[in-house]
């Protein structure tokens, strides 16, 4: 008996797909096919594919050309299933063409012609237009743009902002000033907001009566009230509001969370975060301060995710202390904030005048969680006990410091009307509380 093997996602499983599998199955008398395995499509850079690996196995088997299914899930893994089910050809499209020679130590390789004019990628794309405009004044929206043509569907309809100097060349041909706002929503489905936090209230707002689904830097804002308000607009229209957060979305940090939580260190006593970076604060003129963002609304979200994602947003009490920038009530150059829980504590340093080491680590009765510096752009950590010979280190792939993987999922948010739960709406909803505290001048210790 001739056995063949052939390999793919196949997703949105379409004819391009059947006519090859049709073609592979008549090289011999038995057709295994190989379905990608989510984290496998991951680690390869397919971040968009849309069914799951069940549904897709399922489309697969629908197909009854398949004699049997298997699940492929790593690297190199194509030379051990064909020495294990004793294959004598590997087939599979001509857009691999020579890609797998190396096999032909194994058995025979076979490459077929690809069908002309359909791909899934092609199917994504036409399924989930989504035009998104980029509003603000940060360099990260250089990252946004070029993070946009890793997902299918998604196109930048323009730029707004009062601050071009460190735009793209591309993104600067866009860009129109702040006051034409309401151009740029008119031509968008969805924006993207980075602009100081003081204008999310009125820029989140404007694009939400524009019917634009959003996608803000965190803090969404520094008011609580407003934050209701905009909640409340985005659920009467059925629009997506969204922190931008892109740590939420590492993949190294999603899964310490997880470990945490499932008690690898016992019982969590402790978290503390620390993010700075240097602003340029002697270089920055008047106009330039405008756009700045001060410690507490550039790194309070991101330093205080891990707090209230593993120890809740219920905490008894909070102090905070703040270094205030000579001459600017209004920036914080460095601010520290000390949590009291019933059973726990945590502790964030946040600074843009002020250096520091950028690490994680969370404390539990066990052994304890480090995250090296940037902790927050991290593909890397390691679970720690008193005996090291039990300590464990974890690695995971980390492409455009989670940009890509936030899109992909507010795509997909918008397409489901429902937000998988990176940044619980609580954890976001506590964020701006204690922000809004902090605006407030509650109970502060100033240094
Ligand atoms: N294939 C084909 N003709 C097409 C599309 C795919 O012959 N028009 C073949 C591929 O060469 C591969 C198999 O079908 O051998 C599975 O391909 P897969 O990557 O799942 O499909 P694509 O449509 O190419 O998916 P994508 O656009 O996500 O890359």
């Amino acid at each position: 008996m001739k056995k063949v093997i052939t390999y793919g996602t196949y997703d949105l499983l379409h004819h391009g797909h059947i006519r090859l599998l049709e073609r592979a199955k008549a090289l011999g008398d038995y057709l295994i096919v190989g379905v990608t395995a989510d984290s496998f499509d991951q680690a390869r850079g397919k971040l968009n594919v849309e069914q799951s690996l069940m549904d897709r196995i399922e489309a697969v088997r629908a197909t009854g050309l398949a004699d049997e299914i298997i699940v492929e899930e790593y690297e190199g893994q194509k030379i051990d299933d064909i020495q294990r089910y004793g294959v004598d050809i590997f087939a599979i499209g001509s857009d691999w063409l020579g890609k797998f020679d190396y096999l032909k130590e194994y058995c025979e390789v076979v490459y077929l012609d690809r069908t002309q004019g359909i791909s899934s990628t092609d199917l994504r794309a036409k399924e989930h237009q989504l035009r998104l405009g980029l509003v603000g004044e940060s360099p990260i929206m250089n990252k946004f743009e070029h993070e946009s043509q890793f997902v299918n569907g998604l196109t930048i309809s323009g730029v707004c902002s009062d601050h071009t100097r460190h735009l793209s060349e591309t993104l600067k041909q866009q860009a129109m000033p702040m006051s034409e706002l309401d151009s740029l929503l008119s031509k968008s489905d969805a924006i993207y907001i980075i602009s100081n936090t003081r204008y999310h209230y009125d820029h989140i707002s404007r694009a939400l009566e524009h019917g634009c689904h959003v996608l803000c830097e965190s803090p969404i804002t520094i008011n609580s009230e407003q934050l209701k308000q905009l909640r409340a607009m985005a659920a009467e229209r059925n629009l997506m509001l969204v922190d931008s957060l892109k740590t939420a979305y590492s993949m190294a940090y999603y899964r310490l969370i997880l470990l945490a939580k499932s008690g690898i260190i016992g019982r969590v006593v402790s978290v503390d975060a620390t993010c700075t970076s240097m602003a340029n604060l002697e270089m920055s003129d008047e106009h330039d301060m405008n756009y700045l963002w001060n410690s507490i609304d550039a790194w309070g979200p991101t330093a205080m995710m891990p707090i209230f994602q593993l120890l809740g947003t219920d905490y008894c009490s909070k102090t905070v202390t703040t270094h205030l920038l000579e001459g600017r009530p209004d920036f914080d150059a460095f601010t520290k904030i000390a949590f009291v829980y019933p059973h726990a504590v945590a502790s964030l340093k946040v600074g843009q005048g002020v250096k520091s080491e950028g690490s994680l680590v969370i404390s539990g009765t066990k052994g304890y969680i480090y995250v090296p510096a940037p902790w927050w752009k991290t593909d890397y950590f390691e679970v720690r006990y008193e005996n090291s010979a039990e300590n464990r280190r974890h690695f995971y792939q980390l492409d455009g410091e989670g940009i890509r993987y936030m899109l992909v999922s507010f795509l997909k948010a918008i397409q489901t009307g429902r937000h998988i739960n990176y940044l619980d709406q609580t954890v976001s909803d506590a964020i701006v509380k204690v922000i809004s505290d902090f605006y407030r001048k509650e109970k502060i210790i100033f240094i």
